[in-house]
């Protein structure tokens, strides 16, 4: 019999073909997340769980697996969903798919970053609505994007890309990171700042965090309350590192001009008054959606998996202390 391989939700039929070519897989037939209690009846006996990050992998998710259940793979680079001592004390494997998406991630910020420093979002609900009565010089003025300081908190991999992509338009690059890195700062000619430096120097700031307990509100009241009325945030990352009722408040208020948001504290849901702000570009976490890059995604999936079911390690663990013999 081929082990029990179950998918939370649908992804691409490439991903499912790889992996039924060594599993008995079953798919979550709703196109929707489901329940904690769904879920856990859904995995219950598999030895293999495909999951996205909205779906929380925690002790009791795994006990209602059981003990044949040796892989949770995440159809996402981040695993904030994951409770890694949960998963390691019961020797699950836990895997994220790194690397794939950096290019299209650091590309919708880039186009969040455009959009919101050039209003296009507003003008393009203008068009619509029929207000638009021909030329002006004093209409729909934005603010400039070359030259200007790019501010990145969080220099892994998709906030080095995009500090390099952001290169194209002259901008400035300031990073705030726990590591310094000097290959980066020779290649975009990047500069290493603290918090406080980045928020009152950087015309846009660019978040490219990791959810963590640390990393929670990051931008909060006081965090905006430094940075320039001029100055946009951008966050493509999770939407719990911005306390977002203090973003509505800052971008009411004009402490901020404006910020470009692709993640939600509480997504789908938005904060009171978030959507009633012009000076936003509202984007449904698509950070990561090509076509191209959800294939990669899936094919890393489908490799993590057949390699731990297979008796290997797998390429990418996130959860690498159970992987390591025990005593
Ligand atoms: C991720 O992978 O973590 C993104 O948020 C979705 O692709």
């Amino acid at each position: 019999m081929k082990p029990s391989v179950y998918v939370t939700r649908a992804i691409p039929e490439e991903t499912l073909a790889a992996l039924r070519a060594h599993f008995d897989v079953e798919v979550n037939p709703d196109d929707r997340a489901l329940s904690a209690g769904e879920l856990r009846r859904a995995v219950r006996g598999r030895a293999a769980i495909v999951s996205l990050l909205t779906d929380r992998i925690d002790a009791e998710l795994l006990d209602a697996a059981g003990p044949g259940c040796r892989i949770v793979a995440n159809y996402a680079v981040g695993f904030n969903n994951f409770d890694l001592a949960a998963a390691t004390a019961r020797g699950v494997v836990l895997t994220n798919t790194p690397g794939v998406l950096d290019d299209a991630t650091a590309t919708h910020t880039m186009a969040l970053l455009l959009a919101t420093a050039r209003r296009l979002a507003e003008a393009d609900r203008f068009v619509r609505a029929g207000k638009w009565h021909g030329w002006a010089p004093l209409f729909f003025l934005g603010q400039d994007v070359d030259g200007k300081v790019l501010g990145i908190a969080g220099a892994g991999r998709i906030g080095r890309n995009v500090a390099r992509k952001a290169r194209a338009f002259d901008m400035q690059i300031l990073y705030a990171d726990a590591v310094r890195n000097e290959a980066f700062e020779r290649d975009v000619g990047a500069r290493m700042v603290d918090k406080e430096t980045l928020l009152r120097q950087s015309d846009f700031l660019s978040l490219h965090l990791p959810l963590t307990g640390e990393t929670r509100h990051y931008i909060d009241a006081a965090a905006l309350s430094r940075m320039q009325p001029s100055a946009v945030l951008i966050n493509a990352s999770r939407g719990p590192v911005v306390d977002e009722r203090a973003l509505v408040a800052a971008l009411r208020a004009g402490t901020i001009a404006g910020a470009g948001l692709d993640v939600y504290e509480n997504e789908p849901e938005l904060a009171a008054g978030l959507a009633e702000c012009e000076n936003v570009v509202l984007a449904p976490h698509i950070a990561s959606a090509t076509r191209r890059t959800r294939l990669d995604m899936g094919a890393i999936v489908a490799r993590n998996v057949i390699k731990v079911l297979g008796g290997e390690a797998p390429d990418c663990c996130v959860n690498p202390d159970v992987l390591r013999p025990r005593g």
